[in-house]
């Protein structure tokens, strides 16, 4: 489990989620494994941020506030230990105190007691609540839906209720303790960019950066990215979820590096946009220079009070008065924190939360893509820009670029 927030402050959290449920039985469900050998299985970002606990497929944490024993009103649900799966998948612990203690919860039980403790708790309460997001139309219903459908046609006159926005919510507002680890991410994630200012120069593979970038990440201590970063050379650069990073870069084209380290499970998403050559033509410092002025009106705009959409319109309409409107496709930016798209909080922004402001300008007909992004904290008065110390104006980044081909 990841140790590097504290046991309290997720415990403070589940706290946080017992009485927002104000009565109603809720449950957080981590998720089922990944099958062996097909990459790396994570957990329900909600179960994630409410134990620290990214190892157990199949747990669920239940929610009981009006339990008669207050040990009883969150219980950590899992998996029964099988010794002959632990010898492929890990040793797991027997529920004991030094379970209870590692997981921080007073009650830890297995998962078939589930339906005995939701019966008792929905007989007493009859309320119900979901707190995983509801699914499209299209998509299979939410789990914990799901099985209180099942349970409310068992037990008559449960009521079933939203509190789909409480766990996103609080997740929204950013701990000091949270804000230190998307720091420390930002921190990799700069030195990764630094480690391709070094290396970046006509006819060198994207690959070859991408390996750079990943490198310098895991040199500062991330052992995950926060997602398959965008290495983008010339045209390749125009496409926004460019994913194969695979092509000779060319002197004279510029390169959308999209990229963000993870710490302890939080991302940073940063992106800069490099000359090849090491220094911008005429033209690209024109619209690197429109991108930079629509990313400052944006984050002078970020507030507490603030809403996404008056910042985006902030940004677009320096955009739009340059007469690029139509070559700035996407918004303005989004959440950050467990997710490199976190939940977006309902309501305006408030002090504590995370976003990225990512204007940009493509322009597939003349092979050129630019965007300029950083994560910016909402502050009491204000924001602060939490990756300012990665270059960015043109000169810094020409100077940046040079200085890091010396080393
Ligand atoms: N890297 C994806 C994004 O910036 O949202
Ligand atoms: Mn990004
Ligand atoms: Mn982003």
């Amino acid at each position: 489990m990841d140790t590097a927030i504290k046991l309290s402050e997720y415990q403070a959290r589940r706290k946080k989620v017992l009485s927002g449920l104000k009565g109603a039985v809720g449950i957080v469900f981590a998720g089922e494994g990944a099958p062996p050998l097909l990459g790396e299985w994570m957990p329900d970002m909600n179960f994630r941020y409410l134990t620290g606990l990214e190892d157990e497929p199949g747990a669920m944490v239940f929610f009981d506030p009006s339990n008669p024993d207050a040990k009883k009103r969150i219980v950590l649900l899992l998996k029964p230990v099988n010794p002959e799966i632990d010898v492929w998948d890990g040793y797991r612990d027997l529920v004991s105190e030094k379970l209870r203690a590692k997981t921080g919860f007073d009650t830890v039980m297995r998962n078939y007691g589930l339906p005995r403790l939701m019966t008792e708790a929905a007989k007493r309460t009859k309320r119900l609540a979901c707190l995983h997001p509801f699914a499209s139309y299209s998509a299979p219903v939410s789990k914990d839906l799901e099985l209180f459908q099942k349970v409310s046609a068992r037990i008559p006159g449960c009521s079933i209720e939203d509190k789909t926005d409480l766990v996103l919510n609080l997740r929204g507002v950013k701990s000091t303790g949270e804000i230190k680890q998307i720091k420390n991410a930002i921190q990799a994630t700069a030195h990764g960019i630094e480690c391709v200012m070094g290396k970046i120069a006509g006819g060198v593979n994207e690959r070859e950066l991408h390996n750079a970038l990943v490198g310098g990440f895991a040199a500062m201590g991330s052992i995950r990215n926060g997602f398959d970063p965008i290495v983008g050379s010339g045209h390749n650069g125009t496409v926004l979820h460019y994913k194969a990073n695979n092509c000779p870069t060319r002197d004279g084209d510029l390169m959308v590096l999209d990229c963000g380290a993870a710490m302890a499970g939080y991302s940073a998403d940063i992106t800069r946009t490099l000359p090849v050559s090491g220094k911008f033509t005429k033209k690209q410092a024109k619209l690197y220079n429109i991108v930079l002025k629509s990313q400052r009106a944006a984050i002078n705009a970020v507030k507490p009070g603030a809403t996404m959409a008056q910042i985006d319109a902030a940004s677009r309409k320096v955009i739009v008065d340059a007469g690029y409107g139509d070559f700035y496709p996407h918004s303005i930016g989004h959440h950050l924190g467990l997710e490199t798209h976190d939940p977006s909080p309902t309501g305006t922004l408030k002090e504590g939360m995370v976003v990225t402001i990512e204007p940009g300008i493509y322009l597939p007909d003349e092979s050129i893509g630019i965007r300029i992004e950083d994560d910016i904290l909402v502050t009491k008065t204000g924001s602060r820009n939490l990756s300012s110390m990665i270059p960015k104006t043109v000169e810094e980044v020409e100077a940046a670029i040079a200085q890091a081909r010396k080393k």
